[in-house]
């Protein structure tokens, strides 16, 4: 009878040790998973102020660019130029900052590409909204810049409406 009991008891020790590790096991992986998610689709811009340009960005990009530039930022053929690994982005930030509002004419080379058709400026977006598109252009797609601060695109975007005055 004693040694029954006993075995019974080492038998639900077991039961209670193979519980626990299984959800230890559970636990880690859920961590794990979790912290793969969360780093995946913005990598420099971290604090939560950008993360939230980043989404709202993302939402407006889709409702005044995609338009032309497409989804995934591809453009369409010689008619709208790329996005996505374009080397105008990378190199002419201000520039990127003031077309968005004033819009762009003239010839225009992408990727060794030539473009040449007027893009139509947006006057309606706010600073905000500009600093957000920014901020979801240069975190998507390969490109990498550091957090983009809405005083900066504040200042870029005097700056431009006084180029396009003085003209
Ligand atoms: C009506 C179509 C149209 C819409 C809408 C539009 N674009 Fe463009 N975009 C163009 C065209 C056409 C050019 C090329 C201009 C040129 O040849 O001078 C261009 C050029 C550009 C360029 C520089 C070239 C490159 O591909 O790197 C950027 C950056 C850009 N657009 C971003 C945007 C963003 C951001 C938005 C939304 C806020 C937007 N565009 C909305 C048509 C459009």
């Amino acid at each position: 009878m004693r040694s029954e009991l006993k075995a019974e008891s080492v038998k639900m020790k077991v039961k209670y040790i193979a519980i626990a590790f299984g959800f230890l096991l559970f636990a880690f992986g859920f961590q794990h998973c979790s912290e793969k998610k969360s780093d995946s689709n913005i990598s420099s811009a971290s604090s939560v102020k950008q993360q939230q340009y980043y989404v709202h960005g993302e939402q407006l990009y889709i409702k005044h660019c995609s338009n032309c530039h497409q989804k995934n930022g591809t453009g369409l053929g010689l008619l709208y130029p790329p996005l996505a690994k374009s080397d105008y982005v990378d190199n002419n930030f201000e520039s990127v900052i003031c077309l968005m509002r004033y819009g762009i004419e003239g010839e225009l080379v992408v990727n060794g590409k030539s473009f040449n058709k007027a893009m139509p400026g947006i006057p309606s977006l706010s600073d905000l909204e500009i600093a957000e598109i920014a901020t979801y252009l240069y975190n998507t797609w390969e490109h990498q810049r550091d957090s983009i601060e809405l005083k900066d695109v504040s200042r870029i975007l005097d700056n431009c409406r006084q180029a396009t005055i003085s003209k």
